[in-house]
């Protein structure tokens, strides 16, 4: 099996690589070129697959160099990962989010049709396309109500995989994924944020964690069991949706207790809420109904959240110490990056 993955370099595009690898799958990564340019900062995260797999670079920007890279291979899956895929930031770039995560999509699908009809698409949809949730908890079924640019885009994404679905035949499943974390998360998500500064604060780096909303509420996974999901998606006799969550959901304030009590520190004498991490329209609370996936995929959760934020606090010590820890950031080494408000660390 010969799969293309978009967003290689990404959290989950990472471990994605790796999971079909060792099914024996040709894996090919398209990344930009300026990753390519640039591999001792951009390939952090797959450095230690890249003699096992294939690079392509192209832009999601541009139609003729997607139609470019579809056309060298004849891939038998695609997983759709790349795009813009910070909240924050799509509020302070609503237009690039929009450019990428619509026009991306719409690029993809167009080439796969005109290319290679046969091949399988996986879309990485969202459960921040519930956004202010119609019921709870959210399944295939429930309305989308998105309430950032990032979750529009998502929508978009989510429509035109359906509609090639049925408009031309393509095998277009999406995968509403909640959110799903680990120690190759980027710095600018909350739940590597507070492992990042909890591990600074006990070297001694760092004096306190500045946060937003510590009321809100997620379902949160482990990214490893997630790629298993998007996978066991394409295998299926029929192109459908599925909702991937672990069912529980946690705030932000109850990461923070477990990720500080990890290194025995009581987080309130460390977190401070301020105000520039609020967003202008919050998604206050997410928890996923995954039945549909557990008794049609047969897939299962196997990380639990204790489990989740142990593993993340105690790669972060690593790093802050200088040992070696997951291939996120082994190249930077005890340098855990400093946080800008809705800034992307890139
Ligand atoms: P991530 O770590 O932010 O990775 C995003 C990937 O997209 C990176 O490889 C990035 O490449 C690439 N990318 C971004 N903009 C691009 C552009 N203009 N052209 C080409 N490539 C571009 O995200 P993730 O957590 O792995 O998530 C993977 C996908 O699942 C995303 O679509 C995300 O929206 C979606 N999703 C994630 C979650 C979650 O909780 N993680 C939940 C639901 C859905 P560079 O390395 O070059 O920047
Ligand atoms: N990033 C961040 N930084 N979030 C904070 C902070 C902070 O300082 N303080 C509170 N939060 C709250 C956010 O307001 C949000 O309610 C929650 O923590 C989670 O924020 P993120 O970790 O940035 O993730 P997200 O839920 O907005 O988006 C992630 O999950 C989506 C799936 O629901 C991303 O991975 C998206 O790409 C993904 O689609």
């Amino acid at each position: 099996m010969k799969a293309l993955i978009t967003g290689i370099t990404g959290q989950d595009g990472s471990y994605l690589a790796e999971h079909l690898l060792s099914l024996g799958y040709e894996v090919h990564g398209l990344v930009r070129r300026v990753a390519l340019e640039d591999p001792e900062r951009r390939f952090t995260r797959i450095n230690h697959l890249l003699d096992r797999i294939q690079l392509h670079a192209a832009s999601l920007e541009s139609y003729p160099s997607l139609f470019a890279v579809v056309s060298r291979h004849a891939f038998d899956e695609c997983y759709h990962l790349a795009a813009q895929s910070f909240v924050a930031e799509s509020f302070a770039d609503g237009f690039s989010t929009m450019n990428t995560n619509i026009n991306g999509t719409h690029y993809m699908l167009a080439a796969l049709r005109e290319l290679r009809p046969q091949c399988r698409f996986y879309f990485a949809g969202s459960s921040e396309m519930f956004g202010l949730v119609r019921e709870t908890p959210q399944q295939e079924t429930t309305p989308f109500h998105p309430r950032s640019p990032y979750g529009i885009s998502k929508v978009a994404g989510f429509e035109l995989t359906r509609n090639y679905r049925e408009a031309y035949g393509l095998f277009a499943a999406s995968g509403i994924l909640f959110n799903h974390e680990g120690p190759r998360r980027g710095f600018e998500f909350v739940t590597r944020k507070i492992t990042s500064t909890v591990a600074r604060i006990k070297a001694g780096q760092a004096s306190q964690l500045r946060l937003g909303n510590l009321d809100a509420r997620r379902d949160w996974g482990h990214a490893k069991d997630y790629v298993r999901a998007m996978r066991l998606m394409l295998q299926q006799n029929a192109p459908e949706d599925f909702v991937v969550a672990t069912g529980e959901s946690h705030t932000v304030r109850e990461f923070c207790e477990l990720a500080f009590a990890e290194v025995d520190l009581d987080y309130r004498s460390y977190v401070r809420v301020d105000e520039q991490f609020l967003r202008p329209a919050e998604v206050g609370s997410l928890i996923g109904d995954a039945s549909k996936a557990r008794s049609v995929l047969g897939w299962e959760p196997t990380c639990t959240f204790p489990e989740l934020v142990r593993e993340m606090v105690q790669n972060d010590l690593k790093l802050v110490l200088g040992q070696t820890a997951e291939p996120s950031t082994a190249n930077a080494g005890a340098r855990v990056p400093v946080l800008e408000a809705g800034g992307n660390t890139d």
